[in-house]
């Protein structure tokens, strides 16, 4: 497995198995092409988008992006969120794990101070990995934990 920057020809790849997530139940927001390239490859907002590759099959991706002040916290300077969404027949490997230290050492060189995730209250997977990441909640809503990791 290697992690590289994405690029706008994995989109169709990745629209794949957000399919699959959303099928599954894991994904609410939309999955086709063109929202994987606007929202995540090629957003504005963008800090890092990284995959996660082995043998030409891309098996998950992680966004990081500034805030852009709309964090559930309202803090916006030095604010960035994450996002990670891995193929479901490639979960718990460890490919979380290394999309992490890549969005990460990012974060470190982009001035980043804290990086916020959203995760839907019924998602223990998720919770359980950005747990494991070291993020720390600090807000929630009926629906939503909203967890926080403080850059180093
Ligand atoms: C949640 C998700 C990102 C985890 O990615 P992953 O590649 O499977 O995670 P990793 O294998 O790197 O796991 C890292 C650590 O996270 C924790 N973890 C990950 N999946 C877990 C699970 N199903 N149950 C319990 N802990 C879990 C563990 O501590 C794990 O370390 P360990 O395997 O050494 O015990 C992935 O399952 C996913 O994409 N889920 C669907 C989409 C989604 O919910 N994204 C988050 C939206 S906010």
């Amino acid at each position: 497995m290697r992690i590289r920057d994405a690029v706008a020809t994995d989109a169709p790849e990745i629209s794949t198995f957000l399919k699959e997530l959303t099928a599954a139940g894991k994904r609410k927001s939309p999955d086709d092409v063109g929202f994987v390239l606007a929202h995540y490859i090629e957003s504005t907002q963008k800090i890092k988008c990284s995959v996660a590759e082995d043998q030409g099959v891309v098996l998950g991706f992680q966004s990081l992006q500034h805030a852009a002040g709309d964090t559930t916290s309202g803090n916006g300077s030095g604010w960035a969120v994450i996002g990670t969404h891995i193929r479901p027949s490639a979960a718990r490997r460890g490919v979380g794990r290394a999309l992490f230290a890549a969005s990460q050492s990012a974060a470190e060189s982009a001035d980043v101070t804290d990086i916020e995730a959203t995760i839907a209250a019924d998602n223990p997977e998720a919770l359980a990995y950005y747990d494991a990441m070291g993020f720390k909640t600090y807000k929630t809503t009926e629906n939503q934990v909203c967890k926080r990791f403080s850059v180093p």
